[in-house]
């Protein structure tokens, strides 16, 4: 059965670490106007089954670094839909650099899916205390095709700032939209 937006996202919006409702709608929105949606997402959570219910029927793989989080996570999206992932540089070092876009390290993984060949990535990972959001949001440009959309979250913090500017404008993506403190870009056709 299809869910509504509304339902899919009713216990969720508006938690401690989680989107509100309206960011949630956004990018929702833009995963659903893709159809047979590849949905790669940095991060697992609470809002880990919701993404699969909104992209019912086409592929979403999460790709988490906190082991404690994949276990929590793998029984309710089932092992095959998540992947481990290891951030390696934290976000001091990729500073050291004078934030140099070519400096950022891929982050470490078996057979990585960053190949150009997803329609959509949402980055809310790493957890933000903790690596900054350089690697995935890094990752995630290497991982859509031309004309694909990463959705980045956490914009109101100075590191995604950077990371926006760097690492997604500076390479060409188009903000197409802002809704509080997330961001959607395009990229380059
Ligand atoms: C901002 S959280 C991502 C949360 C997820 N998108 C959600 O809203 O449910 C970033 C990272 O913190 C960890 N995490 C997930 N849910 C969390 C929660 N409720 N509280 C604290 N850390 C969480 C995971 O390691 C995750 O990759």
């Amino acid at each position: 059965m299809n869910l509504s937006l509304e339902e899919i996202f009713a216990e969720i919006g508006g938690q401690p670490n989680s989107c509100s409702l309206e960011e949630y709608y956004a990018w929702a929105r833009h995963v659903q106007s893709v159809p047979e949606c590849h949905l790669l997402v940095f991060g697992v959570g609470r809002d880990s089954v919701a993404w699969q219910q909104v992209n019912q029927g086409n592929t979403t793989l999460f790709l988490e670094n906190n082991g404690e989080w994949i276990e929590k996570v793998t029984h309710q999206i089932g092992s095959a839909h998540i992947r481990s992932v290891h951030y390696g540089q934290n976000f001091e070092e990729w500073e050291e650099t004078r934030f140099s876009e070519h400096a950022v390290i891929l982050p470490a993984m078996a057979d990585p899916p960053f190949d150009g060949s997803w329609d959509c990535a949402f980055v809310d990972a790493p957890w933000g205390p903790t690596f900054g959001r350089h690697q995935s949001a890094h990752a995630a440009t290497c991982a859509v095709k031309p004309g694909g959309l990463i959705a980045l979250h956490d914009c109101e913090r100075e590191h995604e700032q950077i990371v926006c500017r760097i690492l997604l404008q500076g390479r060409g993506f188009e903000l197409v939209e802002e809704v509080e403190r997330l961001r959607i870009y395009r990229a380059p056709a």
